[in-house]
């Protein structure tokens, strides 16, 4: 396995660790001993980072549950890593089609983990088939979309969590090209991303300097401004801090102003 799962097992950590947050009941089957050194040195600087990682699933599966609720038959999880949202979010069942995109090393573990989990009875076969796309999305992803072939007049959910950054800002252009191209009108896309001004924080520095060595470049940041440039035509909705998000699910606040959280939908 590559480093790139590193961080995808440092994010279920965290899920794990706050699951009533989370709800992500089976993120605690990927962690290894290698990602809870990662994930406490990142918890040592801001303790609140797993409730904010639990929080960033939460909030962006709800807000896709929502739309499934309203009509969304469709949904694509882009670079979803050890995500098991079929496995596990009752709207699930609303869906025909759901497909995850990521880098092909990622796509062999996860589905070679998956069927382990569900030989050892821990995971059931979902309500809606996983159809796992290779894709890089540093590349045109026009050919992931084809090869779907899916009914594009439907509502599709996009997912896009934690890999903003990790993509060059062309290349995210592209995605966003190709998106505007593929959905169809009311289809919403899930995203966060980092603002110039995190890179100064504290979280940032030891992101940068645990992440980057193992070959996952910190590329790209936005503003509020730039971010509905990225977007556009698609209309952004909503742009929302974690300690915004936090008051939805939780009495207490152990979140700080990191990152954003963005709901965009297809007009
Ligand atoms: C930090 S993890 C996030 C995983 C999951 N979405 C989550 O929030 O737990 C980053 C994910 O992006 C994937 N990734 C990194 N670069 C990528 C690329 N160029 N194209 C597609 N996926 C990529 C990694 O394989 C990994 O699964």
């Amino acid at each position: 396995m590559t480093d790139i799962a590193i961080t995808a097992r440092a994010m279920a950590y965290m899920r794990s660790l706050d699951v009533d947050v989370s709800h992500d009941i089976f993120a605690k089957h990927f962690v290894t001993d290698e990602a809870k050194v990662l994930g406490d040195a990142w918890l040592a600087t801001y303790p609140g980072l797993s409730r904010h990682g639990a929080l960033r699933c939460r909030y962006m599966e709800d807000t896709a549950g929502r739309y499934i609720a309203n009509g969304a038959v469709q949904m694509i999880n882009m670079a979803a890593g050890l995500n098991t949202f079929p496995y596990r979010h009752s709207a699930a069942t609303g869906l025909t089609h759901y497909a995850e995109f990521d880098l092909p090393n990622m796509i062999t573990y996860k589905q070679a983990a998956v069927r382990q989990l569900t030989q050892q009875g821990i995971l059931q076969p979902p309500p809606v088939k996983v159809d796992y796309v290779p894709t890089d999305l540093s590349t045109d992803i026009t050919a992931s979309f084809e090869q779907l072939a899916w009914d594009w007049s439907q509502p599709t959910v996009v997912m896009m969590e934690g890999i903003s950054y990790y993509i060059p800002i062309d290349a995210l252009k592209q995605v966003m090209q190709t998106l505007a191209r593929f959905l169809a009108k009311g289809s919403p896309i899930l995203f966060d991303y980092f603002r110039p001004k995190d890179t100064e924080t504290a979280l940032y520095k030891t992101l940068f300097k645990t992440i980057t060595p193992r070959g996952e470049l910190l590329h790209t940041f936005f503003t509020h401004d730039t971010v509905v440039e990225l977007f556009d035509p698609i209309k952004v909705l909503s742009d929302r801090l974690m300690p915004d998000i936090e008051k939805d699910y939780c009495k207490d606040h152990k979140t700080i102003d990191f990152a954003s959280y963005l709901l965009a939908e297809r007009g």
